[in-house]
């Protein structure tokens, strides 16, 4: 047998997995699973109907540019559309500024690419969303994490003093990765006044934030409003914040339709290094999410949403409750498809998720989000695809894998 490992890259060799794809290995396999593990939509929620007449309308046109190579920086029309949907989120882009990617994980891979040389410390929340570890990683940064405070996001004080800690070390650090909106994996919300801080921040200290929002629409009706969901970029006079956001968590991920906004000339090195990794995202995905915006899908879904991922939160928490009693605490998430748990004394993430496997229940462990090698104690339990029996269930099974490290 060949052994193909001395045929690695450095990159190659140092490739950075992602703990909740390796899930995804267990999901396949197992019968009778109940997966509080990966984030995905509830599919009961995609408008399939509407999908299927616009498809169909599309594929009847034979209008060629449907399926023909377009653009790497996208389609026109929805880059247009794009502008739109940023407006009804405060934020005023031109077109020069919006890029189309392959969802926004290949934003995250792209900015890696662009702006990140081996060795340069990129600062990111404790903990911080595994797609965009797994992003930097790749590019060999060094990533470091910022502490977060109980409920309302990144603590400013940790920030300002871990990027002056690391530049003293003489490292390059220019960038910051946070989500502020119901955050994976906790669920946060960064306050107002921190979002006009950090802008400050970044100013004072010469550093681009990348603010990735794929959650903001998703505000719970009983906890957040879109006020509070504000995006920083909304208020960037400085040119500071690249913008992420996608179509997958309100229209569907199986597009794979996102998209980044940037200062214009870096919207234009982010749209050369997308030439050499895909050309363009899929021209018939991208057109079917123009539809969907134009025919208002994106407005008349959202109501939907919000109420659902609230109700199947509520759920859970109350399942949890029945189930494991005050053993399990959380703090309630405003929005977003996450609880973010607390295990008990003695709880171990790993072990617990072994015999969590041996009931059929999977999750993500709380230290595959942390990049200092702690959250041990910590679990993610999304509730947004399971139905509600099989959260009821999921919360009995997961119970039932915490008994044995709470007997001893
Ligand atoms: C914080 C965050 N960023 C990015 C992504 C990737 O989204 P997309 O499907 O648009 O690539 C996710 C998906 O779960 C996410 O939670």
């Amino acid at each position: 047998m060949t052994d193909y490992s001395r045929y690695l890259s450095p990159m190659g060799r140092q490739l950075h997995e992602s703990a909740i794809r390796r899930m995804g290995a267990v999901l396949a396999k197992a019968d009778d699973l109940v997966s509080f593990a990966a984030g995905y939509p509830d599919a009961t929620l995609f408008p399939w109907d509407a999908f299927r007449e616009i498809s169909h309308e599309l594929l009847s046109s034979r209008d060629a540019t449907v399926l023909q190579y377009g653009p790497t920086r996208g389609y026109a029309p929805l880059i247009e559309a794009i502008v739109g949907v940023l407006d009804g989120r405060a934020i005023t882009a031109t077109p020069d500024q919006v890029l189309i990617t392959s969802g926004s994980q290949q934003g995250l891979d792209l900015i890696a690419r662009v702006l990140v040389s081996p060795g340069d410390s990129v600062l990111v929340e404790l903990p911080a969303y595994t797609g965009a570890i797994s992003a930097f990683k790749n590019a060999g940064a060094n990533l470091v994490g910022v502490r977060q405070d109980a409920g309302d996001g990144i603590n400013l004080e940790d920030l300002d003093a871990v990027c002056l800690r690391e530049r003293a070390a003489g490292r390059t650090v220019t960038l910051l990765y946070l989500v502020p909106n119901f955050q994976n994996p906790t669920g946060s919300l960064l306050s107002l006044e921190k979002r006009q801080r950090l802008l400050e921040w970044a100013e004072r200290r010469d550093m681009l934030i990348v603010e990735d929002d794929p959650y903001g629409v998703l505000y719970f009706d009983d906890a957040a409003s879109a006020r509070e969901a504000r995006p920083i970029r909304a208020d960037d006079r400085h040119g500071r914040v690249i913008y992420l956001s996608t179509f997958s968590k309100t229209l569907a991920p199986g597009f794979r339709v996102g998209w980044m906004v940037a200062p214009a000339s870096l919207a234009e090195r982010f749209e050369t290094a997308k030439q050499a990794v895909d050309l363009m995202s899929g021209a018939f995905d991208q057109r079917i999410v123009l539809e969907a915006v134009r025919r208002g899908l994106l407005g008349e879904l959202a109501p939907r949403l919000r109420a659902q991922y609230q109700a199947k939160r509520i759920v859970m928490e109350q399942a949890l409750r029945r189930a494991c009693g005050d053993r399990l605490t959380w703090p309630a998430p405003k929005g977003g498809f996450f609880l973010w748990a607390t295990l008990p004394d003695g709880c171990v993430d790993q072990a617990l998720l072994d015999r969590a496997v041996e009931q059929r229940l999977i999750f993500v462990i709380g230290s595959a989000f942390y990049v200092d090698g702690s959250g041990h104690d910590k679990i993610r339990l999304s509730f947004s695809a399971p139905t509600l029996d099989r959260i009821e269930e999921g919360a009995k099974r997961l119970a039932a894998a915490m008994q044995p490290a709470l007997a001893t």
